[in-house]
């Protein structure tokens, strides 16, 4: 729990601390206030102190989340669990648009990983000190819901693979969404059926654990005429390659590919939370990739929802089948005006710009405006990747309209541009986050080993932005 106080009962706390105020401290050598510098005390009223060096530049938003986030671990790690939270030495840094990235800072450097032992550890009570309160409590809000959409992703990525089947993890989601304005359907495989959903079908088929289909509406503003953005993420809850087995060493981490599908649930749990005014519909296609006597084949060729026939070149290449039927459905039967995707889609993508970086497409300079803007609030970094005629051609099959395998190289774009033919026109934005959904060194403070939660704040921001635009 963390909440707003003006004073505090608690007698642990956190301090920080710049340069200049390290020296007025009288800490000598032994703490400089460098940035993310610790050090314990106690104050001249008698209370265990722990500081956080700012250094002494002008902090970075970024800088602001990891401080706090910095302070957060080094409770935990010391297993305190109620303390307090002074802002006095970070105040200048706290602006507006910084307070709920603080907050969620302190939220998401404690968090703890799933674990499967007897110790258990206790959720922290936090008091953040403030001189006036009534001003930041809006933002003390978002910053919780925001941490709790990125935990939720978290969760659901580091989650062992046994313990969440598709079935589990749609569940979860549902779960999640209790008690919130999202209307949340999970289209089974029948129904699947029904609706010749063959992409998700075909991968799903591989595995005793059916597919399934989550779909989560948001109705933030009423007024609206249209139903606004669609998300749509990749729920593969196992992605073994299938007969296209991966290589053992390739198997780490095959449990976490749907971090895609867990980011639109936690960015819609945020949006709901916070009670937006935006329109957004969610849309997880989910199930297992792996191998048994119904598995698909290369060399088959299959129906997509939309129709469209695809030869299957490779088993492995799942992600961007089932995303083509979420993003056909998205349009088809939810209505929504523009597309945006997200997946742990390439491997490609990981060896372009390894773990700091995701991969954007897009065909749309409005849309691409908005995510951009957004990603300066979530400090999420990506970059834009380009494509052509010569793209296009490259997924293109003898023996149908389109195959699942490009050529060995462009694979973050032929992958991307195959989704894009579901989109039909439509404005299309494509995330692919194969390489920062999962870090096995951590990067920032914030971040823990394992799941990142990548995606979900900027699809958050993203999704607000529509609602300034007014192109909700
Ligand atoms: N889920 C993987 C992509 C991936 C790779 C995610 C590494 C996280 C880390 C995807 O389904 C996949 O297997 N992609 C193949 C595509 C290839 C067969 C065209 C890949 O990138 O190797
Ligand atoms: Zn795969
Ligand atoms: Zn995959």
């Amino acid at each position: 729990m963390i909440q707003l106080a003006t004073r505090t009962d608690f007698h642990t706390g956190v301090r920080f601390c710049t340069k200049e105020r390290a020296l007025e401290l009288g800490t000598g050598d032994i703490f400089k206030g460098k940035y993310l510098e610790i050090f314990s005390r106690v104050s001249s009223l008698g209370e265990q102190e722990i500081l956080i060096g700012l250094g002494k530049k002008k902090l970075t938003k970024r800088e602001v989340m990891e401080a706090a986030a910095c302070a957060a671990a080094c409770m935990r790690d010391y297993k305190i669990w109620k303390y307090y939270v002074d802002t006095e030495g970070i105040e200048s840094f706290l602006t507006e648009s910084n307070w709920s990235y603080f907050v969620q800072g302190l939220y998401l450097g404690g968090y703890v990983e799933p674990s499967f032992t007897k110790d258990k550890t206790q959720p922290a009570e936090i008091s953040i000190l403030v001189s006036d309160s009534n001003l930041v409590e809006d933002k003390l809000r978002e910053g919780i819901y925001l941490g709790e959409g990125v935990e939720f992703a978290r969760e659901m990525v580091n989650y062992p693979g046994n313990l969440l089947r598709p079935q589990d993890f749609a569940q979860a989601i549902a779960e999640q969404m209790k008690g919130l304005a999202v209307e949340v359907e999970i289209l089974e495989e029948d129904q699947l059926k029904e609706l010749a959903m063959n992409g998700l079908l075909s991968v799903g088929g591989s595995s005793a654990f059916p597919p399934c289909m989550a779909v989560l509406r948001y109705r933030g503003n009423q007024d609206a005429a249209g139903e606004g953005i669609g998300l749509v993420g990749k729920g593969v809850t196992c992605d073994t390659g299938g007969y296209c087995l991966k290589p053992a060493n390739s198997m780490e981490g095959i449990r976490g590919d749907m971090a895609g599908g867990a980011a639109v649930a936690g960015s819609i749990y945020a949006l709901a939370k916070n009670h937006e005014a935006v329109n957004v519909t969610g849309v997880i296609p989910i199930c297992e990739n792996r191998i048994s006597p119904d598995s698909y084949l290369p060399g088959d060729v299959i129906t997509m929802y939309d129709k469209t026939t695809v030869e299957i070149c490779n088993t492995d290449a799942e992600g961007r089948l089932i995303l083509a039927d979420g993003v056909a459905y998205a349009l088809d039967r939810e209505h929504v005006t523009q597309i945006v995707d997200i997946a742990t889609l390439t491997g490609a993508v990981v060896n372009l710009f390894g773990f700091s970086i995701g991969g954007v497409l897009c065909d749309n300079e409005a849309l691409y405006e908005c995510f951009a803007e957004a990603t300066k609030i979530s400090t999420e970094q990506y970059a834009r990747i380009p494509f052509y005629q010569e793209h296009e051609e490259m997924i293109e099959s003898r023996v149908a309209e389109l195959k699942n395998l490009g050529p060995n190289y462009c694979g973050t774009i032929t992958a991307g541009l195959f989704i894009r033919h579901f989109a039909k026109g439509k404005p299309w934005l494509h995330l692919d986050i194969a390489g920062t959904a999962w870090v096995e060194e951590p990067l920032w403070r914030f971040q823990s080993k394992g799941a990142t939660g990548a995606g979900v704040t900027t699809l958050y921001e993203m999704c607000k932005q529509q609602k300034t635009r007014g192109e909700n």
